[in-house]
């Protein structure tokens, strides 16, 4: 909590698929001493759990999806929010093809939606926290101490994103594959992908990850 009168700390993280949001703000909150919310995570979850249902996406309707999501919970970490299926861990579940391929058609309900932004809002009430995703200096929390817009080129973030998943380098082939995928999903999203005016806007394109973290942080320390 804060030791003033103010608010206590939010900070959003937001920008378009892979651009680095989620591992900067879970470095940013630890070096903040405050915790780490992923609100795409909690998309992801909740998906996860309609899937389990084995029907086809195109049939589902977003009651289908809203009465699946309370299954999916988070559960504050040492310096993070985990998502929970069921109460068990479920991050490989959640990170896996058919859960990516879908996200975005639940993404877009508007009362699956409101249902997640209040998620992330009550981990708010209680804690300091770093949230990232796409709305969370828009539409969930207009009121952040700080607001980041992280962007770099499709190419370089499909580079990180098959480096995050497989630990190696991408052939060509793959870079070709994951650029497409990412700017299709940002096409999907690009209605909830939104900058806020007063964001500040990070290209880490040609930056290190280090570089981005320490740049936030002196942001984060001046607003603090
Ligand atoms: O890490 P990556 O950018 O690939 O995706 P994510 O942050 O895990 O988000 C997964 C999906 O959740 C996105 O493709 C969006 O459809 C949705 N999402 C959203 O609509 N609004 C947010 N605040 C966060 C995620």
């Amino acid at each position: 909590m804060s030791s003033d009168s103010r608010p206590p700390l939010v900070i959003t993280i937001d920008g378009p698929a892979a651009s680095g949001k989620s591992s900067t703000a879970k470095m940013v909150a630890a070096a903040l001493g405050v915790r780490h919310v992923d609100s795409g995570m909690i998309y992801r979850t909740v998906t996860a759990v309609r899937l389990r249902r084995g029907d086809a996406p195109e049939e589902w309707t977003e009651q289908s999806v809203l009465d699946a999501a309370p299954r999916a919970t988070v559960a504050p970490g040492a310096t993070s929010f985990e998502p929970r299926l069921d109460g068990a861990d479920c991050e490989a579940e959640i990170r896996g093809e058919a859960v990516t391929a879908t996200v975005s058609l639940v993404a877009k309900m508007p009362r699956v939606r409101a249902w997640v932004n209040a998620l992330v809002r009550a981990t708010a009430a209680d804690y300091e926290i770093v949230a990232d995703g796409r709305d969370m200096g828009t539409a969930v929390f207009p009121d952040a101490r700080l607001k980041v817009w992280l962007v770099a080129l499709p190419e370089e973030r499909a580079r990180r994103r098959i480096l995050q998943r497989t630990g190696q380098a991408s052939d060509v082939a793959a870079l070709a594959a994951e650029t497409a995928e990412l700017e299709a999903r940002d096409q999907k999203d690009r209605e909830q992908t939104q900058p806020a005016a007063d964001a500040v806007w990070i290209d880490t394109t040609g930056i290190t990850q280090a570089e981005q973290v320490e740049r936030i942080v002196r942001l984060a320390a001046d607003r603090r």
